[in-house]
């Protein structure tokens, strides 16, 4: 308020009012100009959940953002998502002609998922009506045009899921710069597959997220956890198979313990983890049943459970949770035999796993008789129930985040065949850039985050062979 400052020295005069009408509309205009940022800040959805209401299908708490002071939490959203995209100077370009000396080679086999994922279709195409119906079952949509990629926001996902996926787009993005499609996709982070093949027989909805069943037409997507898990203190793939892989080295297969250990939570309103509670007798089942205490694994900072301690057994169990479980894959890389409890949920690389070759399969309907009998057969074979173990540790060893990338390239490529509009940036979508993700990032967040930032692949994807 300058203008009215020293008033002594200068008698007023009508020269005064302009002056004063002008700051006047200044201030008003400011006063306008904050309402309407107040307005579009308590709009915005965030990567973190800010506005955001859990998935009404899955319902969590709440996140709540009280420790931040709300001016600070206005800055910082119209920083990171307004303004840090904008600025950023990522521009790594690389001609797709820079692969061409390089020899191709063909993915693997599980990757021929895709084309089933994708099969429902292949004959209808993928119009904007099924994006947008698939809209009602989704928590983000990810749109990605001409190399950028855009973020519309419906609900909040628990935790972290929603900034480790949108992550590992981006990650996609840098990988394989001007490779990725553009491309117009529906995504819910939450456990269990929607899609009902029977109910949306007539228009199936596509919907991606990290699981589906032979009953639903959800495409499974790779999880989170391969970024990084940062509420239970698990790192990137890449670093936590090595670390387990040492781990299951540090006992001979002669000194593992020979029983089947099973160590979770079976309060996820899952029959069978109740179920296999009952088989908790080593000299009657063979099997070591523990509960995972998260409550005090978290307060000990997750030492006692740590993964790469995991492996002294020869046998390990999977049992599915709520859904699918993130364990597979970390169970798989022990190196003991997996003996996976039927499941009904199959995620992107579990396709590639085959029945007493890289793991064993276990009867829900006779539970304990079935791990028994797994065990006794695994005890007086040594050698070829030490041999499935380390086949179920080489598949999960094949499966580094550079095949992921190639299943998330191609997985995406064939999607975007299938799309019979042109993708545009949604009106009301953000764009989403590495920057803007590490914006929101805590400082846990950011130290996992930054451990899985790739350099562009200097090979081409593996090639997908065709149908
Ligand atoms: C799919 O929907 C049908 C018909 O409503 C129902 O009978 C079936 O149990 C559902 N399947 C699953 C896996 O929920
Ligand atoms: C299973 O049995 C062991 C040994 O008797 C015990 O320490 C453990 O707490 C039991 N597990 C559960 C889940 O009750």
């Amino acid at each position: 308020m300058g203008l009215f400052s020293n008033p002594k020295h200068s008698p007023r005069s009508p020269s005064y009012l302009f002056p004063s009408v002008v700051a006047l509309c200044l201030l008003s205009l400011t006063v306008l100009l904050l309402y309407k940022v107040d307005d579009v800040v308590s709009r915005t959805g965030t990567v973190v959940g800010h506005n955001l209401e859990p998935t009404p299908w899955h319902v969590f708490p709440q996140k709540t953002f009280d420790d931040e002071p709300p001016q600070r939490r206005a800055v910082k959203i119209i920083q990171c998502s307004y303004l840090t995209c904008r600025y950023a100077t990522e521009d790594i370009t690389i001609s797709s002609s820079a692969f061409e000396k390089q020899p191709r080679w063909d993915c693997p086999g599980f990757f021929g998922a895709i084309r089933r994922d994708l099969e429902p279709w292949v004959s209808t195409r993928i119009s904007k009506k099924h994006v947008e119906e698939a809209q009602k079952y989704a928590a983000f949509r990810v749109v990605i045009v001409g190399g950028k990629m855009y973020v519309d926001y419906y609900y909040a996902c628990v935790q972290s899921r929603a900034m480790f996926t949108i992550w590992s787009f981006l990650q996609l993005l840098r990988r394989f710069p001007g490779l990725v499609p553009d491309v117009d996709l529906m995504f819910d982070c939450m456990d269990k597959p929607t899609i009902n093949r029977t109910e949306h027989q007539s228009m199936p909805l596509p919907l991606f997220r990290y699981c589906t069943t032979k009953e639903h037409f959800d495409i499974p997507f790779p999880d989170w956890s391969f970024w990084g898990w940062p509420e239970i203190n698990i790192r990137t793939w890449q670093e936590e198979f090595l670390d387990i892989k040492k781990g299951s080295r540090a006992v001979s297969w002669k000194n593992k313990i020979p029983l089947a250990y099973w160590k979770g939570n079976p309060d996820v309103a899952s029959p069978v983890r109740l179920e296999l509670l009952n088989c908790n007798d080593s000299s009657q089942w063979g099997a070591q049943i523990m509960r995972q205490d998260w409550g005090e694994a978290a307060r000990s900072g997750f030492k006692q459970s740590k993964l790469s301690d995991q492996c002294n057994h020869r046998y390990k169990i999977y049992a599915e949770g709520y859904a699918w479980s993130v364990s597979l894959k970390y169970i798989l890389a022990c190196g003991s035999v997996t003996l996976i409890i039927s499941p009904q949920y199959e995620d992107f690389f579990s396709r590639g796993l085959i029945t007493q070759q890289n793991y064993w399969l276990v009867d829900p309907l006779e539970l304990c008789p079935s791990i028994k009998s797994a065990v006794d057969w695994g005890n007086q074979h040594a050698i070829q129930a030490e041999a499935i173990g380390k086949r179920g540790q080489k598949f999960m060893e094949n499966l580094r985040m550079d095949r992921i990338y190639d299943y998330m390239f191609h997985l995406i490529s064939e999607y975007s065949k299938l799309l019979d509009f042109k993708p545009t940036p949604p009106s009301n979508a953000l764009e989403v850039c590495i920057d803007s993700v590490l914006c929101y990032a805590d400082d846990k967040q950011r130290l996992f985050l930054s451990k899985s930032n790739v350099l562009p692949s200097e090979a081409p994807p593996c090639t997908l062979k065709p149908s």
